[in-house]
């Protein structure tokens, strides 16, 4: 076997189950009764944190794989991609349930009025969005739309950053670190920055047919 397809045969698995230590620690946590004074409040913060993190993360392969010439990287991506969903799912559902005991009314007042939910809202959409469309077959079927689609999750990003620096009160050192990371893969992609505009605005105009790799 090839060493690049070892990678990727070994890789997968394990991160599939590393991504999953966050979520068994939370269940544990939990039934161990160890969530703190807060348990509903600790469930929103950790899936909150875990769901970013991924994010960005799954933002960095690009990057990442630019700088080492390593292409393999890129078959991690999408995993990553659907882990970060999963958690915003979590956290979503615990904010449903937990938090607002499904009150339909409160939860539309919250989205229509407090900006920093409404931004975690839409940031969890696009998620929503992209994770339905990683399948090959929604590549396929999507065509050319698919990587206009697929450039959403930087929006994503900044909505979830921005959701995390807003509801913050004190202490801006977490969501100021993720701010800052994300600034850095945007710079990073800056140098491309007017090429992918001019591509994207190919795409739209119909003007060139072939689907980029370009994927969560
Ligand atoms: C589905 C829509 C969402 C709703 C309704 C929502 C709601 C909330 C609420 C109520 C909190 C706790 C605020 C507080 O008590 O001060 C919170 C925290 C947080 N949310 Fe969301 N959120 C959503 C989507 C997202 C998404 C998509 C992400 C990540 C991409 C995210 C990341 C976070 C983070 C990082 C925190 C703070 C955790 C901490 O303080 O450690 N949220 N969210």
């Amino acid at each position: 076997m090839r060493a690049v397809n070892k990678i990727i045969v070994i890789g997968k698995p394990l991160l599939f189950l590393l991504c999953l230590v966050p979520l068994l620690l939370l269940l544990w946590d939990a039934v161990q009764q160890q969530l703190g004074a807060n348990p509903v409040e600790a469930l929103l913060y950790r899936s909150g944190d875990w769901s970013i993190r991924l994010l960005l993360i799954t933002l960095a392969i690009s990057p990442l794989r630019k700088l080492t010439g390593r292409g393999w990287l890129l078959r991690f991506r999408r995993m990553l991609g659907l882990y970060a969903f999963f958690y915003a799912l979590l956290h979503f559902t615990v904010y449903l349930w937990l938090d607002r005991g499904f009150s339909w009314m409160e939860i539309s007042v919250d989205i229509l009025e407090r900006p920093y939910i409404t931004l975690g809202f839409m940031a969890f959409l696009i998620l929503l969005a992209l994770a339905i469309t990683s399948t090959r077959g929604m590549m396929r079927r999507l065509g050319r739309h698919w990587t206009a689609l697929h450039q959403w999750v930087y929006l994503a990003g900044l909505f979830g950053v921005i959701h995390f620096l807003w509801l913050v009160k004190a202490d801006y050192r977490e969501p100021g670190l993720y701010v800052a990371i994300f600034l850095i893969l945007m710079l990073f992609r800056a140098g491309s920055f007017k090429k992918r505009l001019q591509r994207l605005f190919a795409l739209y105009s119909g003007k060139e047919r072939e689907v980029g790799s370009f994927s969560l």
